[in-house]
């Protein structure tokens, strides 16, 4: 039985003729224990879907059900709960806060479920032993390496036990060991039974994928089975074989050659983002990478 599963979910931002199409009908079923890359594209709406599936936003159309329950119609403090209790989120720029040590950043999440100190500060203890920096238990964020900083954050977001862990590029600020370490953590949190979904721009870390999914304007153009070990197929042939055509292309890595994509096409139905289109009410705008 898949734990998530979303039903031509959509999302719009802002109104009329401002409005952006950010998903665009996109359904999804992930399995338990799947490890999933999503790639694709600056401003393809990633974080959109993943923010989506964390319960961080809620879908303008489109159903989505996670453990066979409708969550997305959860009131806002029951979905914080639920969210608190099934998923862990990794992002980007670490999101320590710098004035606490490793331990207390990794404690934090304890507070709500009103544990005592004594107890938050064991549990918090074992999970940062558990990624490797128990020696680093009273050290600040800006005392760390990033990658340290990134398996802090793991450490904070397994602290509750959730079963399923969101990373939004958790490897985007960091250098090659950084990611190489980050990825080795987000493996060994896989096999002990985690389904973890994870957002890159590196077709070399789709080898610690199950799954690969690509998105290309709001939509999946593409889902693909992998070998852990190897890099995914379509990934690979981005990377190898596909020119870049643009100095934006270049500057913006590998994914942005996911434009040029032979059969990336829209499904052949109608979809939500051409209606729009069609009746003027929707207009694009893309991001540039930051
Ligand atoms: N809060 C918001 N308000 C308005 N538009 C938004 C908002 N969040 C995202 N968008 C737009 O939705 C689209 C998808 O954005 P999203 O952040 O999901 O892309 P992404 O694939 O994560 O990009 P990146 O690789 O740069 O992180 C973009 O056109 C973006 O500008
Ligand atoms: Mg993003």
């Amino acid at each position: 039985m898949p734990i998530i599963e979303l039903e031509d979910v959509s999302k719009l931002y802002g109104f009329g003729d401002a409005a952006t199409v950010a998903l665009d009908e996109v359904s999804l079923h992930i399995e338990e224990g799947e490890f999933v890359a999503v790639m694709g594209p600056s401003g393809c709406g990633k974080s959109t879907l993943m923010n989506i599936i964390g319960l961080l936003d809620r879908p303008s159309y489109g159903t989505y059900m996670m453990n066979n329950r409708s969550v997305a119609k959860l009131r806002p403090p029951r979905a914080a709960k639920y969210r608190r209790d099934t998923i862990g989120f990794i992002f980007q720029n670490f999101n320590l806060l710098p004035r606490l040590t490793a331990l207390e950043n990794v404690a934090l999440p304890l507070v709500y479920k009103g544990m005592t100190l004594g107890r938050r500060t064991r549990q918090a203890s074992d999970m940062l032993a558990r990624v490797g920096l128990q020696h680093r238990e009273y050290y600040y964020p800006r005392q760390l390496s990033g990658g340290q900083t990134q398996c802090v954050a793991i450490a904070r977001a397994l602290v509750n036990n959730p079963k399923l862990i969101i990373a939004d590029e958790p490897t985007g600020n960091l250098d090659s060991a950084g990611s190489r370490l980050v990825m080795e953590l987000l493996s060994e949190i896989h096999k002990t039974g985690n389904t973890i979904l994870f957002v890159t721009h590196n077709p070399e870390l789709t080898r610690y994928a199950t799954r690969v999914v690509y998105m290309h304007d709001g939509a999946i153009v593409r889902d693909e089975q992998t070998v852990i070990g190897d890099v995914a197929p379509t990934a690979r042939r981005v990377m190898y074989t596909v020119p870049a055509t643009t100095v934006e292309d270049d500057l913006a890595g590998v994914s942005a050659l996911m434009n040029h994509l032979p059969d990336a096409e829209p499904a052949a139905t109608m979809s939500l983002k051409e209606k729009t289109r069609k009746t003027g009410k929707a207009r694009r705008s893309k991001r540039s990478r930051t």
